[in-house]
């Protein structure tokens, strides 16, 4: 039994995290008239999709030639063949609909003189299955791409009266045999208590960024979806997949969008070298971003880095016409300007790469249906569970995101979310009712951890888990290095159950707030460095010194890690490798996007 009274909910649909995969899950379940909340622990606009600057990939084709299967094909190259191929193939088809949709909900994209939805290049993006140049597929609301999303998915999710519980904490999820059934909520701002009871619960939580020392991701990004998940015996897949976009502003980890190269922005070494040139002869500073960073890293290494400590790199846009800087970047020219003191229309930016998104997150089917996978059951589905959005792992992404691909992934699989939901929820029936022994459970944890009376301040094991993922589960990787890491990183969670929480209120206590995020990033950071440890070769964003090569024979797999206390089990469930639909019926030439060297 309790000490804590609560209030209890009852939903159709309970969404929590309300950036744009979650707002657009929201709108998607409210509009088909489902009973729907959205619990988020930051206001909905504040979310970290805010951020996203650069845009959304779509075949438009509005400033050339595209097809969808160009765009499959970039994004299976860019995932080294180890995205799901059904789920790649739905995004990329779902793509050009999904942002028409937005368009017609309100969003103010940029436009070309003939008032079509503006695109430009972006990374790994190109023509003709690979063969082709660049293409010109993001479309873009000047480099404020996601404010312009987040914001008009909240105004159209209130105009179909999804209820919004704004700065919710949520602690953990309701099981109730073997289905999902709720989660259990704790209000910020009075400290009073909440379980939300549905038939539907989507995870839309966002990465976990924050469990390294530098990165692009708000503070926020604590991988709460994928803690709860953990705590509820359920793997994550894919975890030792962590992408490091190429140019956060060194110092402040802020981000520059890889939009400034799309627009003919370059990077440069201390002898001035465009050495992108060198690595990537064909599309160069629009390589994918593993391989951007991994040349930038190698130049520093080398030697070749700039700045009094030879540590970082220049990204020149300085050669632009400022009309362009004003109307393409003005959000980016404002970053430069406060965090690196620089006016981009005169001098370089000086970047790094730094930790920006993770590939991997809870294993789904492409329409959002959390994965519970056994050897004779790769796709078994775990009733009552979605994730979507950066939490989920679908996976298009396999081991690489290409740029602009994040926002894509969020409307179209959030939307796809709402779909299936439409399909699986009869909102005529009754929910069932609320499991009190696992409210109690959470409300257990939680009291645990408000009264946690050890030896080590949150902060500081933080602190300590962030510099050892920074520094051995880093851009390269070795086998002494991880080796090294998974034994720190034992250590560090092995703290957790020692930690010192000095603010007994329920009321706005970020100490306890914060501690709750710690439980939640520190099975996302385990189960990164010991799947990581495990994979013995190199792919994507996993760059393995001691096995430089693919090997698909033995790695063309998923990783799963369930993770208990500080250990980690691993196991793995097959890539799926059919497409949605044949060549014959309109689909892809399955030729076409075999496996083969991963050259830019
Ligand atoms: O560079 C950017 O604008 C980031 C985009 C993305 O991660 O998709």
């Amino acid at each position: 039994m309790t000490a804590y009274a609560y209030e209890t909910h009852e939903y159709d649909v309970v969404v929590v995290g309300a950036g744009g995969a979650g707002l657009r899950a929201t709108l998607g379940m409210a509009e088909q008239g489902l009973r729907t909340a959205c619990v988020t622990k930051v206001f909905p606009t504040r979310s970290h999709t805010v951020a996203a600057q650069g845009g959304i990939a779509a075949s438009l084709s509005n400033m050339g030639p595209d097809h969808w299967q160009w765009h499959m094909y970039d994004t299976v190259k860019g995932s080294d063949w180890l995205g799901d191929t059904d789920a790649m193939e739905y995004l990329a088809r779902e793509a050009p609909k999904a942002v028409y949709e937005l368009e017609h909900y309100g969003v103010p994209f940029s436009r070309t003189e003939q008032g079509k939805i503006y695109q430009r290049p972006f990374g790994g993006h190109t023509t003709e299955f690979g063969e082709g140049p660049p293409v010109q597929r993001t479309c873009a609301a000047a480099d404020r791409t996601g404010h312009a999303i987040l914001h008009t998915l909240y105004g159209q999710s209130l105009k179909h009266n999804a209820e919004f519980y704004i700065e919710y904490f949520a602690i953990d999820l309701i099981i109730t045999d073997g289905a999902c059934t709720g989660v259990v909520a704790w209000k910020l701002d009075d400290g009073t208590m909440h379980v939300f009871n549905a038939k539907m619960v989507v995870l839309a939580t966002g990465g976990y960024g924050r469990a390294y020392f530098s990165a692009t991701s708000a503070h926020t990004c604590t991988g709460d979806g994928g803690g709860m998940v953990a705590r509820a015996g359920l793997p994550l897949q894919d975890m030792e997949f962590v992408q490091f976009h190429p140019t956060g502003i060194y110092g402040s980890g802020c981000l520059i969008t890889e939009g400034a190269r799309g627009e003919g922005g370059y990077l440069t070494n201390s002898e001035g070298e465009r050495f992108m040139e060198r690595y990537a002869p064909t599309y160069k500073d629009l390589a994918s971003r593993d391989v951007v960073s991994r040349c930038m890293t190698i130049e520093i290494r080398e030697g070749r880095g700039v700045g009094g400590e030879k540590d970082h790199i220049h990204l020149h846009l300085n050669h632009l016409p400022p009309e362009t800087l004003h109307e393409r970047l003005p959000g980016i020219s404002e970053s430069a300007k406060i965090f690196a003191g620089v006016d981009v229309t005169k001098e370089p930016i000086p970047v790094l790469p730094t930790v920006h998104y993770n590939m991997g997150g809870i294993p789904t089917n492409y329409w959002g249906e959390v994965l519970n996978p056994t050897k004779a059951s790769p796709d078994r589905v775990f009733p009552g569970l979605m994730a979507v959005g950066e939490a989920g792992c679908a996976s298009v992404h396999g081991a690489n995101r290409l740029g602009s691909n994040s926002l894509i992934d969020l409307v179209v699989f959030g939307r796809a979310a709402a779909i299936r939901a439409g399909e699986v929820v009869d909102p005529k029936e009754r929910n069932r009712s609320v499991n009190t022994a696992e409210v109690d459970k959470a409300l257990a944890r939680f009291d645990a951890l408000r009264n946690a009376n050890g030896s080590v301040p949150t902060a500081e094991l933080r602190l300590e888990m962030q510099k050892t993922m920074q520094a051995d589960a880093a851009v390269f990787r070795t086998d002494k290095t991880l080796a090294e890491g998974v034994k720190k990183m034992e250590a560090v969670a092995a703290k957790m159950d020692d930690l010192k929480v000095t603010d007994r209120s329920l009321i706005w206590n970020s100490d306890l707030m914060e501690t709750l995020e710690l439980t939640n990033l520190m099975p996302n950071a385990l189960a990164t460095i010991v799947a990581a440890e495990a994979r013995k070769e190199s792919r994507g964003a996993h760059a393995h010194e001691d096995y430089p090569n693919r090997d698909d024979e033995n790695w063309r797999v998923h990783s799963l890690a369930t993770v208990k206390g500080n250990k980690v089990k691993l196991t793995s469930r097959p890539v799926h490798l059919d497409p949605l639909t044949g060549e014959k019926d309109g689909g892809i030439d399955l030729k076409k996007i075999a496996p083969k060297a991963r050259v830019y």
